[in-house]
Formats: C-alpha cells, structure tokens, sequence
C-alpha cells in the first residue's frame, strides 16, 4: 500500500496527494482515497484504480490544505468502497491511512464493538479511528489521542491521521517506510519518496518508533514519549523526470531500455580498470554467504549463488518466506538481503532472523534510507534508480551486478573480469537495438504454455524469464534447470509449447543444453534459442535471439534482457495492464 499526506499553504493539497498516489500506484492499486481536514472531515475513497477515484472526485468541489491519501492492495477484506482508506470513527472526524497489518486488531475490535463503537469495514486499519475518537472524547486533544491510539497497536504500520478542524497530519511508522519532504510551501508525508519528489529533493526518513507532525510551517519528529529527536535532512540524488515515462508506452518498457544506463551507475566509481581492481564500500570477509529474498531478487541472489561458489566462497539462497521455518546456522556466514526496495516483509523478517542468531548481515538494495538498509550490517546499493514497473527488470540486472562486484572485491578481478564489466552496458545497448523479441511474441502468440531452460547461471534467467512472462502475460510459464526437464516437465512438452533455450558458450555446458534441445525438438516443440553464437544451438531451433559474445556471467544478464523484451511484447499484445498485472504489488510489505 502507498500513503500520502500534505499540509500546504495554497489549496492545491488535494491535487498534490492525486498526483502522490499515482506515483505510488506500483505499491498497490486495488482501491485509492483521500480526505481533507481543515474544517469538515471529507473523504472520498473508491474500490478500483486510481482513475476511478479522479472520477469520482471529478464533481467535488473539494478543497482544503490538510489531507492524507491511500492506494491500496489488500490483505484484509476484498477491495470495495469500503475498504478502501481512509477509515473513519462513528463521529466522522477522524481518517487514518494505514500500510502494514496492525495484529491485535481482532482484540482492539472487539474492546471497541463492546464499547459501542460500529465498523463499516473488513479492515484492521479501521480500530485505529475508533481508538482516536475515544481519546478525543475523554478529552485529549489531536495529538495526543492519536499518540495514544498508536501505543496500543501491535503488528507493522505507516500510519497517517488527520482530525476535523486541525490543522495537521500526525504520523507513525514502526516497520513500514515513511519519508517526510520538505518544501518551500508545503510538507509532505509519503511511503516513498517519488510521491513528493517534483515539489522538492529535501527528505527527513523516520525511523521505526518514531512520530510525525507536519503543519503548515513546521516539521516535528519525536519518539514515542512525545521527545524531540532532532533529524538530519537528506537530499534525493535522482530527479523527478527519472519518475516519468519519458515518451515510452510503459514504465516497463522504458526501464528495460534504461539497463545500460542504470548498470554504469552501478559500476561507476567501483571498478578501476587502470588497477584492475573493484572496491565497494563495504567491509566483509565471509566464510560463506547467505542469500534471502524474494521473487526476482530471488533469482537475482541465485545468480549470486553461483558467482560466489565459482570463486570457491560456500553459497547459498534462500526464499526469504521460507529461511525461518528451518534457519541454517549461521557460523562465519554472510547474510546478504537482497531487495529492490529493501521494504519487502518476507525479506525483512528473514534477516531479523539471522540477527537473531549472531549473523551478520549485508542488504543489496536500490533505496536509500530503506528498512532493510537501516537494519543490515551494512548496505551495498545497486543504484538503479527509481523502477516503478511491478515487474522488476532494471534492478535484477544491477542486483546481478552487484553481486558481481562484491565477489570481485573480496577475491580480486582479472582483467578479462573488469573488460567483462566495461562492455556489459554496451552489450546491452546493442540487445535493445538489434532484438527480434517482438517478432517471436508475435509469432507464438495464443501458445499453450512457455518453458524457458538453461544451466548454471542461465538456470535462474530462465526461472526469471518465466515469472517476467507470468506475471505480465497471466500465460502459464515455467523455468527449468535445463537438466531437469527429462526428470518430468518434458510430459507437458508439445508443439504448442514453444521452449526458450538459453545456450551461450560452447563448452560442456552448453552441449549438454543443446542435447536437452534435441530432446524437445523430437516431441515436436519450437524452440527458441537464446544464444551468443558460440554453439551450434541455432541448428537445431525455430528462432533465435542473439546476444554479443561475451563472457558467461554478463551473458546471463543479455539473455535476461532479451527474455524481458519477449514478456512485455507479448503481455502488449495481449494488452495487458503491463506496469500493473492483477493482484500484484511491487513493494509487499506484508508476510
Ligand atoms: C513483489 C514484486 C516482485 C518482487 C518481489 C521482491 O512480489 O511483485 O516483482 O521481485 O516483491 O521485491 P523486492 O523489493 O524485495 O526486490
């Protein structure tokens, strides 16, 4: 979910928190709403897209200076009216908006129903209202009834209020992201800083425990005693047009393109070619190492697996849901978290437990000033900038990357290494510029289903080739360790099946690969052949996809490129809603 909140010194606030929500629509985008406080509490909320929300304000003539907004992806209660925050108390003078799951709300609700109070929602957000209110009744006044309804929430929150006739948003974050933005005529409060980034780069993160006040013309952060804690305020290093599409038909679409740009960035500055060296700012010296994440950064981090165990350090990943219900000990290990936007709960929550067990810990993330950065021992950013597609593409390559980067610095780079690394974003350019991806969309459209297989590090492209084309076609896709497709999945192979091979190199590898071919090619499947042309895979394939000749660590990211490319042109021809596929979200705060 995204939130929202602003207090100006114009009228502009409601459009300044449409325009934050659908900079925050990536986080969620099931229902959205506002409300505005200076005066009358008006709210207006709607189940659907962020459009359905502009519509439905269209004949409002609502205005106001003080007011807080919402898009959402639910987790409790099904996306309707009245589900979508903000939530009000019986006395409609309270809203709140909420991001994360409040725990005891179950308890709460039932204190509350007993005490008389009704509920118009499935939502656990909506106790947080009705506790105001009951401070505000007893006599406290704005803010410290709302300092005290959120000393009685458990569980994760970003949470934002605004109380009828007061003048200002009062916030609280403990483990979901909130960042203030500091204007010249106006505070803002946002999950992220995009929602505010056109009115200015001027940024306080809170921290978990803390509380918010913004007014017209101040900024109060305090912990929960109501102390003063004094911030330093960051500045945002991108700029507002990196939040645009610039002319692309999608977000996707122009941060596939944006890859050769967003992997220098990731490589400046960290890789001289004149020592023949890398060095990150990051201080390590693992016996082993440990990945824990989720989806793409997942296959992100078993790309990392076999970079590191190439280099002779142990390795291994896990799924970040999964790391607790049978933690390995964490002896000398390295915990690394791998996460685009360091906010994913699954992931989180597995780090925590490594903590726990005396590990130490390292996120690979792209957002500065996110959880996981905060919480990790340390922080390697990938620096890809702002991806705003749900589905990650840009951010997979510099995760790769990164990775790369920090075997290198711990093992020491040869010069074919750091070369490797020198022509990747060329080698990219030269993908985007050359690639029939869109002809091969076209050609096996309305297929059955579509399987993508390599080894080594190509095995989880091909798994990432597949969740791309998934997630944004909604086509049935898998991934296969090229080896395993005799071991079951070649029963669901047909002539309607077109399969992805990724074959690059020409060694044993790849001539193993190429006998996996040969055996779907004889069950009468097209094959695809995603290749740098050292084999002789393209014999014995339909089409093919060619990348440059290059080393087999930055091939994996080529492949991958190429396979982004064959998802989104087939999820456009299906005219799929590509920057946001149903019922995901990008930044899952919830385990
Ligand atoms: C969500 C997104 C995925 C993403 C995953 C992990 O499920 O839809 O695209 O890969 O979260 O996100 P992270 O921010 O931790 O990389």
């Amino acid at each position: 979910c995204g939130i929202v909140g602003c207090v100006g010194r114009g009228e502009e606030t409601l459009s300044t928190l449409v325009h934050g929500l659908s900079k925050l629509e990536y986080r969620g985008y099931d229902s959205a709403g506002v409300a505005l406080a200076d005066g009358d509490l008006d709210v207006v909320k709607r189940a659907g897209e962020l459009d359905d929300l502009r519509a439905a304000l269209d004949g409002d003539s609502l205005s106001g200076r003080v007011g807080i907004g919402h898009t959402r992806w639910s987790t409790h209660g099904p996306p309707t009216d009245a589900n979508a925050h903000p939530h009000r108390d019986c006395t409609e003078r309270v809203a709140v908006v909420h991001n994360g799951i409040i725990e005891n709300y179950e308890d709460l609700k039932a204190d509350l129903l007993e005490a008389g109070h009704e509920f118009r929602s499935d939502t656990d957000t909506e106790v947080v209202p009705h506790l105001v209110e009951d401070r505000l009744a007893a006599g406290d006044d704005p803010e410290a009834a709302v300092r005290a309804a959120v000393s009685r929430l458990e569980g994760s929150y970003a949470i934002a209020v605004v109380v009828a006739g007061d003048d200002r948003v009062f916030a609280a974050r403990e483990d979901s992201p909130l960042v203030l933005g500091l204007g010249d005529d106006a505070y803002y409060l946002a999950s992220d800083v995009p929602a505010f980034r056109e009115f200015t780069d001027r940024v306080v993160y809170l921290e978990d425990g803390e509380f918010a006040v913004i007014s017209a013309d101040e900024w109060r952060v305090t912990d929960d005693e109501g102390r003063r804690i004094d911030r330093d305020v960051d500045t945002v290093e991108w700029s507002p047009e990196e939040t645009g599409k610039s002319g692309y038909d999608h977000f996707m679409l122009k941060e596939i393109h944006e890859q050769p740009r967003s992997l220098r960035q990731c490589l400046r500055e960290r890789v001289s070619e004149l020592a023949g060296s890398v060095s990150l700012d990051v201080d390590v010296d693992p016996d082993g190492v440990q990945f824990v994440a989720c989806g793409t950064s997942y296959h992100a981090a078993l790309c990392g697996v076999h970079l590191f165990q190439q280099a002779g350090i142990p390795a291994q990943a896990f799924l970040a849901s999964e790391y607790a219900t049978s933690p390995p000990p964490v002896d000398g290990d390295l915990v690394v978290g791998v996460t685009q936007s360091g906010e994913t709960a699954d992931t989180l929550s597995a780090l925590r437990e490594a903590k726990r067990r005396g590990a130490e810990t390292l996120a690979v993330t792209n957002v500065v000033g996110s959880s996981v950065s905060r919480e990790c021992d340390q922080t390697l950013y990938i620096r890809a900038g702002p991806e705003i597609g749900v589905a990650a593409t840009k951010t997979f390559s510099s995760q790769v990357v990164a990775l790369a980067l920090l075997v290198l610095s711990l093992t020491g780079a040869s010069r074919h290494d750091i070369a490797a690394l020198r022509d990747l974003p060329g080698n990219v350019q030269q993908v985007l510029d050359e690639s029939d991806a869109e002809e091969i969309a076209r050609a096996y459209e309305g297929s059955d289903a579509y399987f993508f297989i390599g080894r080594g590090l190509q095995f989880p492209v091909s798994l990432e080739g597949a969740l791309k084309f998934k997630e944004i076609s909604y086509e049935h896709a898998e991934g296969f360790a090229a080896g395993e497709l005799k071991h079951g999945p070649l029963a669901l192979v047909t002539e309607n099946t077109p399969v992805f091979a990724l074959v690059t190199g020409d060694g044993e590898q790849a001539r193993k690969t190429i006998g996996n071919v040969k055996e779907v090619e004889a069950r009468g499947a097209p094959v695809v052949a995603v290749t740098d042309g050292k084999s002789d895979v393209h014999r014995y394939a339909d089409h093919v996809l060619d990348i440059p000749a290059s080393d087999q660590r930055t091939a994996a990211i080529l492949a991958n490129v190429q396979l982004q490319l064959v998802s989104y042109h087939a999820a456009a021809l299906l005219g799929r809603s590509i920057d946001k596929p149903r019922n995901l979200a990008k930044s899952v705060t919830v385990e």
